[in-house]
Formats: structure tokens, C-alpha cells, sequence
């Protein structure tokens, strides 16, 4: 189909499986990502933008795509302070975003999470909702907010906090069930698959993915 899509957050879990599956893809003809180290691999539709993503205007003629996919993002934890965390989940994303829509971009597809909202006590859920609003009112002609629970997938670094809940998810997937089941762990090969689903959609406006909608078959 020729379509063309950016990639951000390509080096992550739920990055990297975006990335297979739009290499995969028949409706790509071209993945760019924008990273700040190069991958470990080559593909004849990829195209990588190395960056250390402050000074992303000078980058902004490599962001021309059709469909941009976000799967950028930190922990408080990993980015050491509030500020720094903000600074990768939402002004980082938000910039790229704008670019990208000045580039052409129609459609923005994000990797957000279950809970997120621009008012919610919790600093982390409001960072994410903030990133929501801001995307949604820019002017894509779409915009897919995906909001998955726990990822599930085959993660090299050591994340305690996630290492539990992801060892709860699956061990105890039998109790998330029937009203429980919105909350069960997302596994990151499903979640790419949905989120390029919703891209070969063509659909116009904003929609929201919760968790049970990502999970269902
Ligand atoms: N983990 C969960 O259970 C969970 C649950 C719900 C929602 N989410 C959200 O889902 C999204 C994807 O999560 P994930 O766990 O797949 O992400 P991840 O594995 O932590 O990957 C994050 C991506 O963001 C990039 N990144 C991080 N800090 C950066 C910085 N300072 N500058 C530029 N790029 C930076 C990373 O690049 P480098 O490789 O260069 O660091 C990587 O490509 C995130 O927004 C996350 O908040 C996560």
C-alpha cells in the first residue's frame, strides 16, 4: 500500500515489536525510527535517525510519514526526578508529534496507559493524559490512544516493581477474569498488532483502546 510510518520509542519492548511487525508489514513501504543509538538491525524499509533529541527541529524533514507509532517513555525511577520523567513522556513526544504533523503526518497512534488522565491525582497517569489531550488536539486527521495494563514480553533490563506485577499477571491470569480481566497483563506482540490495525483502519478522529478491547481475540 505504499504508506509510509515513523516509529518512536523503537529500541523498547513494545517498540521493538512495533518495529518487526511494521517491517512485516504490506502497507509499509518505509519505517523510520529515531533513536539514540543505532539497532542491531537492518532491514531494506528501515530507515534510522540517530538523535540525542534536543535539538529536534534539526531532524524534522526525517520525520515525514504517513503514520507515526509512539512507544516512547521512562520511569520516575530510570529518569531520576519528576521533571525528567515529563521531559521523555510528554515534551519529547509532544515536539516529535508537531513536527511530524507539519511534515505531513495523518495519523498518530500512542502507546499510553491504562489509567491516564490529564486530572488524575497520580503524577505518572497525568503526564500520560496530558500527552493524550495534547496529540488529540493537534490536528492528525486520527489519533489512537492505546491504554494497555502490565506489559508482558521478554524484557532484558530488571525492572522490580514490573518484574512483580508481571509474575502476578501470569501467574495468576486465571483470576483476571470476567470484570477483572481489563486489568490482566498486555502482551506487547498483541498490542503492536492492534495498534497497526487501528493505523489500516483509515478512521478519522480521536479513540480510545482500553486494555479489554487491546485483549480481545
Ligand atoms: N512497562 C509497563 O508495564 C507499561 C505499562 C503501561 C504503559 N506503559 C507505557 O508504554 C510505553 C512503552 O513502554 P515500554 O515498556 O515498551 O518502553 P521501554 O521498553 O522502556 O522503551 C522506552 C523507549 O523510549 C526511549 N527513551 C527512554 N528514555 C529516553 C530519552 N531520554 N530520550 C529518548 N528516548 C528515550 C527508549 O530508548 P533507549 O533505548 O535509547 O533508552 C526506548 O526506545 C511507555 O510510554 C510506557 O510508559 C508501560
Amino acid at each position: 500500500m505504499n504508506k509510509t510510518a515513523l516509529l518512536l520509542g523503537a529500541s523498547g519492548l513494545t517498540g521493538e515489536q512495533c518495529l518487526l511487525q511494521l517491517l512485516a508489514s504490506e502497507r509499509y513501504s518505509k519505517v523510520t525510527v529515531a533513536v539514540r543509538r543505532p539497532l542491531s538491525l537492518s532491514h531494506p524499509k528501515l530507515h534510522t535517525v540517530v538523535t540525542d533529541f534536543k535539538n529536534l527541529r534539526a531532524i524534522q524533514p526525517e520525520l515525514k510519514a504517513d503514520d507515526v507509532f509512539c512507544c516512547m517513555g521512562t520511569t520516575i525511577a530510570k529518569a531520576g526526578s519528576q521533571a525528567a520523567f515529563r521531559v521523555v513522556d510528554f515534551d519529547i513526544p509532544s515536539q516529535l508529534a508537531k513536527l511530524a504533523l507539519a511534515e505531513g503526518a495523518q495519523q498518530f497512534i500512542l502507546c499510553s496507559s491504562m489509567g491516564a488522565g490529564a486530572a488524575s491525582p497520580v503524577f505518572y497517569s497525568r503526564v500520560k493524559g496530558e500527552l493524550e489531550e495534547a496529540v488529540s488536539q493537534m490536528g492528525f486527521k486520527a489519533v489512537h490512544i492505546f491504554r494497555p495494563s502490565i506489559l508482558l514480553g521478554d524484557r532484558k533490563e530488571q525492572r522490580t516493581g514490573e518484574a512483580i506485577g508481571r509474575f502476578a499477571a501470569e501467574k495468576f491470569s486465571f483470576l483476571f477474569a470476567g470484570p477483572l480481566k481489563k486489568y490482566a497483563g498486555t502482551p506487547v506482540t498483541v498490542l503492536a498488532k492492534k495498534m497497526i490495525e487501528a493505523a489500516a483502519k483509515n478512521a478519522s478522529g480521536v479513540q480510545i483502546h482500553e486494555n479489554d478491547e487491546i485483549l480481545a481475540a
